[in-house]
């Protein structure tokens, strides 16, 4: 496929692009790759259609961007650790779905992901789309008085709520979830980190908002309680509406997001149906 081929239609003016005229299952030339990492950037999350790859192809189109991380609390695959499932079966009722409120991913590691590749082994036939939000945008329509607060901000994460042993996690396998997805809550989940509330993206230089709902717990010297109503706020305001694109899914499409400045939000819409997605994760570099 020659380089000319390769076209990026833009889904919403918030963010997201699909970028058509490439097959992710051949080797690619560094001028796609180029192309590919331009639209990234650009778009905040790219989407591919209509793919047919192996866990091997998966693997080596993440690893064009940087190492690939291994989850600490949701299992791999038994071949290829670094491709987690996403699994919701038909039968798995569960009020709380893995990835169904707002997040980026692992923002409880001290080098947070730089990014996701997430494959739609099997969708449902309507239902199970993924939001995604721009936190350039949400950290631009904030007030001048509140920009200049959050700046001098850093905020603890820790992934207690999601992944602790009082988590969603135990919620949700209390409930009988997890049928084909192995989450393990532990006590390291409760192990925090520090990162500025506001972030420059190390690429392309733009500030943003990051903080989110699974994984950050407060502000650095104020108490959670103290903390709560300007979180609340900042998590309500970064979802609005005009920051984010909605992605519904077909079989063999592939989404890949800019971990760094969205964050996104798996919808639980699609009781009785069975959904099958296999992500891949790209480590990143410490927030500044
Ligand atoms: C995730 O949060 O990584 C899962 C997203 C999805 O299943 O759509």
């Amino acid at each position: 496929m020659s380089d000319a081929e390769i076209r990026i239609e833009r889904l919403t003016g918030a963010l997201g692009a699909e970028v058509q005229g490439i097959d992710l299952s051949r080797s690619l030339s560094n001028a796609q790759v180029d192309a590919i990492h331009r639209a990234f950037l650009d778009n905040q999350v790219i989407f591919f259609r209509d793919q047919s790859i192996t866990p091997e192809d998966h693997l080596r189109f993440a690893r064009l961007f940087g190492e690939l991380d291994i989850h600490p609390f949701a299992a791999g695959l038994d071949d290829h650790p670094e491709i987690m499932p996403v699994v919701k079966e038909a039968e798995d009722h569960v009020s709380i779905n893995f990835g169904g409120t707002w997040h980026s991913d692992v923002s409880f590691y001290e080098k947070p992901a730089l990014g996701s590749v997430l494959y739609a082994i099997e969708v449902p036939d309507a239902g199970g789309d993924t939001m995604f939000a721009n936190m350039y945008l949400a950290y631009e329509a904030l007030s001048d008085g509140l920009k200049d607060t959050l700046d001098g901000l850093q905020a603890v994460h820790s992934a207690s709520r999601s992944f602790g042993l009082n988590s969603r996690a135990t919620r949700r396998s209390k409930e009988g979830g997890d049928v084909s997805m192995t989450v393990n809550p532990s006590e390291e989940a409760e192990n925090e980190v520090v990162h500025p509330v506001i972030r420059t993206h190390p690429e392309t230089g733009r500030k943003l908002l990051f903080v989110n709902y699974n994984f950050t717990q407060r502000f650095v010297g104020w108490t959670a309680e103290e903390s709560a109503p300007l979180l609340k706020f900042l998590w309500d305001h970064a979802a609005r509406p005009e920051f984010t694109c909605r992605f519904r899914w077909r079989k063999g499409s592939v989404a890949f997001w800019d971990n760094r400045c969205t964050q996104h939000l798996a919808l639980n819409d699609y009781h009785g149906s069975r959904r099958e997605m296999h992500r891949v994760t790209i480590c990143g570099d410490k927030p500044v």
